[in-house]
C-alpha cells in the first residue's frame, strides 16, 4: 500500500472540499488617506490604485467598498499645517474628523476605525511629542488621548493607536470611557515593529523622521518574546483587537499571538508588501493577483482573523468572481 496524499488533489472540487484556509470579504479592512480640499483625487506614485482623497472623493470610495463587501476602512490623515505638536490630530475640525463625520453620515452602516498617531501631523515627523530631543512617553499619551477622544466625538467605530508609547492603550480606554464613550473600541497596534516596509506609506503621509528613526518606540525586528509581552499589556489595558505589523515579515508572530491571545488578531499587510507586488507585476515578473491572493492566504493560515491590506478592493472583486464561478459550475 502506498500512502497517497495526491487523491485528494485530484480534482478541484476535491481541492475545494480539502481545503483548510479561506480568505473572506468579511476579513478584509482598508486603508484610506484623507485630504483637505474638493474634487481631489491625487494618486500616491508608490502606492498603485492609492489617492489622497477629499472627504467627497472619500465618502464615493467607501459606498463603493460597502458594495463589495468590506465591512470596515481605516483613515489615515494629511493635515492642512504640521506643527511641533501635531495639533490637527486632535482638532474638532481636523481632517480625519470631518472625514470620519462624513462618511459616518452617508455610509453609516461601514465600520470606520481612525489611525491615531502625532506622525502624520507633526513637523518633526516623529509619532510623539518631543522633549530635549527626544520622544517623551507620557507628554504623548495626552494628546494621543485627545485625539482618540476627537474621533469618537467624530463617529469613529474603533480608534487605532499606531505610536507605541507605554501605556497608550489604558490611557485611551480611560479617556474614551470618561467623554462618554464606552463603545467605542481599540484596535491597538499592539506588536508594531521598526519596518522598512513603511517607505510608501511615509511617502503618502509625508510622515518620515526629520531626524534619527523610530527605533526608540517601534521594536527591534529581532524580537518574538517582546511580541508577546506587549500583546498582553494591550489586552490587559483594555485593547479589543490586537495587531501585528507588518504582516509579512512576521507570520511567525502572528502565529504565536493567535496560539495565546483570546481577542481577534489582525496583520497589517503594509505599503512597502503592496509596492513590491506592484511593481514587480508591473513589469510582468510575477503575476500580481495570485501573489496577491497567495499573501492573503498565508497570513489568514498564520492565524490572523483580520487583515488591514491596500489589496482589499481587488481580494474583494477576485473573491465575488470566484463565488460565481463556483456556483455556475
Ligand atoms: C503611523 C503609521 C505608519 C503606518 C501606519 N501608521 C507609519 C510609521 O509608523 O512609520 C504604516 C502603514 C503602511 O506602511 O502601510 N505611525
Amino acid at each position: 500500500m502506498m500512502i497517497r496524499p495526491r487523491r485528494l488533489r485530484r480534482t478541484s472540487t476535491i481541492r475545494r472540499m480539502a481545503r483548510e484556509t479561506y480568505i473572506r470579504v468579511d476579513d478584509l479592512i482598508y486603508p484610506l488617506f484623507v485630504k483637505h480640499g474638493k474634487g481631489d483625487r491625487e494618486p500616491i506614485p508608490s502606492m498603485v490604485g492609492h489617492y489622497r482623497l477629499s472627504v467627497d472623493e472619500l465618502v464615493k470610495e467607501t459606498a463603493e467598498v460597502l458594495s463589495l463587501g468590506i465591512p470596515g476602512v481605516i483613515l489615515f490623515g494629511l493635515p492642512k499645517k504640521k506643527d511641533e505638536l501635531g495639533s490637527e490630530a486632535y482638532a474638532r475640525d481636523g481632517i480625519v474628523q470631518q472625514a470620519v463625520a462624513a462618511v459616518k453620515d452617508k455610509v453609516p452602516k461601514l465600520v470606520v476605525l481612525t489611525d491615531a498617531c502625532l506622525c502624520e501631523y507633526t513637523d518633526h515627523g516623529h509619532c510623539g511629542i518631543i522633549k530635549d530631543g527626544l520622544v517623551d512617553n507620557d507628554a504623548t499619551l495626552e494628546i494621543l488621548s485627545r485625539t482618540a477622544l476627537s474621533h469618537a466625538e467624530a463617529g469613529a467605530d474603533f480608534v487605532a493607536p499606531s505610536d507605541m508609547m507605554d501605556g497608550r492603550v489604558r490611557a485611551i480606554r480611560d479617556t474614551l470611557d470618561r467623554g462618554g464613550f464606552k463603545d467605542t473600541g481599540i484596535l491597538a497596534y499592539a506588536v508594531k515593529y521598526a519596518s522598512s516596509f513603511y517607505g510608501p506609506f511615509r511617502e503618502a503621509a509625508d510622515c518620515a523622521p526629520k531626524f534619527g528613526d523610530r527605533a526608540s518606540y517601534q521594536m527591534d525586528p529581532a524580537n518574538a518574546r517582546e511580541a508577546l509581552k506587549e500583546a498582553s499589556i494591550d489586552v490587559e489595558e483594555g485593547a479589543d483587537i490586537i495587531m501585528i505589523k507588518p504582516a509579512l515579515p512576521y507570520l511567525d508572530i502572528v502565529q504565536q499571538v493567535r496560539a495565546n491571545i483570546n481577542l481577534p488578531v489582525a496583520a497589517y499587510n503594509v505599503s512597502g508588501e503592496y509596492a513590491m507586488v506592484k511593481a514587480a507585476d508591473q513589469r510582468g515578473w510575477i503575476e500580481g493577483e495570485r501573489v496577491m491572493m497567495e499573501m492573503l492566504l498565508s497570513i489568514k493560515r498564520a492565524g490572523a482573523d483580520l487583515i488591514l491590506t491596500y489589496f482589499a478592493k481587488e481580494a474583494a472583486k477576485l473573491l465575488i468572481e470566484h463565488e460565481k464561478i463556483y456556483a455556475e459550475s
